[in-house]
């Protein structure tokens, strides 16, 4: 069996050290990789986001599966240009894909099918919005409608922070056609939680539950990030609430998608905020999240080829999907600076045992491994609970070594108190 898992991240990486624990599979391109995952797959340089260029190499080299990854090439519709193709693949349909491609979708989806999600309102009109938020409740959250790399999610406390958001989003449209909509929503609180499911829009299995660090300092400070690190499973996802959300959220949220001729097929990952008043939606993606498959995948049983195969033909019902009784930790090395602006290019020193390390940003150079991006690489580890898998996590990170390394070095220490009941 010859597969193509196209993105060029941890996640990615991880996907692919998985994969390739399925005997069927001889090969592995990754398009279009990175120098870290040129270990384990075969890079081609195509982007991800050249629909057309990554569909012609799939034809041309005989791909027989294809793992579609990142948020912009699903959303941009490449699972349906590779069904065209005769590929099938793992990723939503574009249709689908929508539900993390546009914030007023998402939003507009759970309101009408009484999803638990915060208030909010949508503005076209940036006179409008200017308007709003004078009088609206503070902090108040301002999103940009489209994709936005992450960070298209602003906080305002005061009214100052939400002129100033509406104007940066909207009228400098920092994110492009992303800003043309915003959403302005209600301010929410409480411990979050990443969910990511597999569905094949007629069985929905949640994997197991972990929790994401955006933020780039230790204690939560600093700017937000794609993620510094995460930890599986999460203390505050109990079996209760796992049971209110599939009953409240994951279920509802395939009944509607399918209702709107959108069934969604793939990682349907869910943002969750567990508030006084139950669990809330913060946000859908269309995909694995990244650092959260870096925990996610390591503890999974059963084989992730067979799972996805089952996903794309619609019987997900028939596999029985197994967690090992354990948890994960996942430290983020990144290049210091990030995520503004960092220098590239410093040559990294990597531990012998390097199975759970997951390379990011990084690229060879005359063969040497060398930095290439914000966030380098993910230092996982795996243990029977949770203190243990920290540890080992952060004496594996201990052992990389660039110029300018950056990490957090408080990754876990929120669930660990959770986990101590403070
Ligand atoms: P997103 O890109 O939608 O995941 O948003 C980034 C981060 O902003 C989330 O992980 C939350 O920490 C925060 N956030 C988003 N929406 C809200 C909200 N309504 N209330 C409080 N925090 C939020
Ligand atoms: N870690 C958050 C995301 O993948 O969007």
């Amino acid at each position: 069996m010859i597969t193509a898992v196209i993105g060029g991240g941890g996640r990615e990486h991880a996907i692919i050290k998985k994969l390739k624990e399925n005997k069927e599979i001889e090969k592995i391109y990754a398009i279009p990789g990175n120098g870290g995952i040129a270990e384990d797959a075969h890079c081609v340089a195509i982007s991800a986001t050249d629909i057309e260029g990554v569909v012609d190499f799939c034809k041309d080299n005989g791909v027989e599966y294809a793992v579609v990854a990142p948020d912009d090439p699903l959303v941009m519709g490449m699972a349906d240009e590779l069904e065209k193709a005769g590929i099938p693949s793992f990723g939503p349909s574009k249709a689908a894909a929508i539900i993390e491609g546009s914030k007023v979708f998402s939003k507009n989806l759970m309101k009408k099918y009484g999803i638990p999600t915060a208030a909010y309102e949508v503005f076209s009109d940036p006179k409008e919005a200017y308007s709003y938020v004078e009088t609206c409740p503070l902090p108040t959250v301002i999103k940009a409608d489209g994709l936005a790399l992450g960070k298209g999610v602003i906080i305002a406390e005061t009214r100052d922070e939400a002129r100033a958001a509406v104007k940066t989003v909207m009228e400098d449209r920092k994110f492009g056609k992303s800003g043309d909509e915003i959403v302005i929503e209600e301010f929410l609180t409480g411990p979050e939680v990443s969910v990511l499911s597999f569905t094949d829009g007629k069985t929905m299995c949640p994997m197991v539950s972990s929790m994401d660090h955006k933020r780039a300092l230790d204690g939560d400070k600093g700017l937000n990030t794609g993620g510094m690190g995460t930890i599986a499973p999460n203390p505050y996802y109990t079996e209760d609430i796992a049971k209110e959300c599939m009953e409240k959220i994951f279920l509802p949220t395939m009944d509607a998608m399918n209702k709107e001729g959108r069934t969604f097929k793939g990682c349907l990952y869910f943002g969750l905020m567990l508030t006084e008043n139950g669990p809330k939606v913060i946000e859908y993606n269309c995909r694995f999240g990244d650092p959260e498959t870096q925990v996610v995948l390591p503890l999974l049983k059963t084989d992730l080829f067979e799972i996805m195969k089952a996903v794309t033909e619609e019987r997900l019902s028939e596999i029985n999907i197994e967690w090992k009784d354990e948890a994960a930790a996942c430290v983020i090395i990144a290049s210091g600076g990030y995520p503004e602006s960092y220098k590239k290019g410093y040559p990294i020193e990597l531990p012998e045992n390097r199975e759970q390390i997951y390379v990011a940003g990084a690229e060879l150079k005359d063969g040497v491994l060398v930095t290439s991006g914000g966030r380098v690489l993910g230092v996982t580890e795996t243990a029977k609970e949770l203190p243990e898998a920290i540890e080992k996590a952060y004496e594996t990170a201990r052992k990389v070594h660039f110029t300018d390394m950056h990490m957090r070095t408080d990754i876990g220490k929120r669930a660990l108190m959770a986990l101590s009941g403070k």
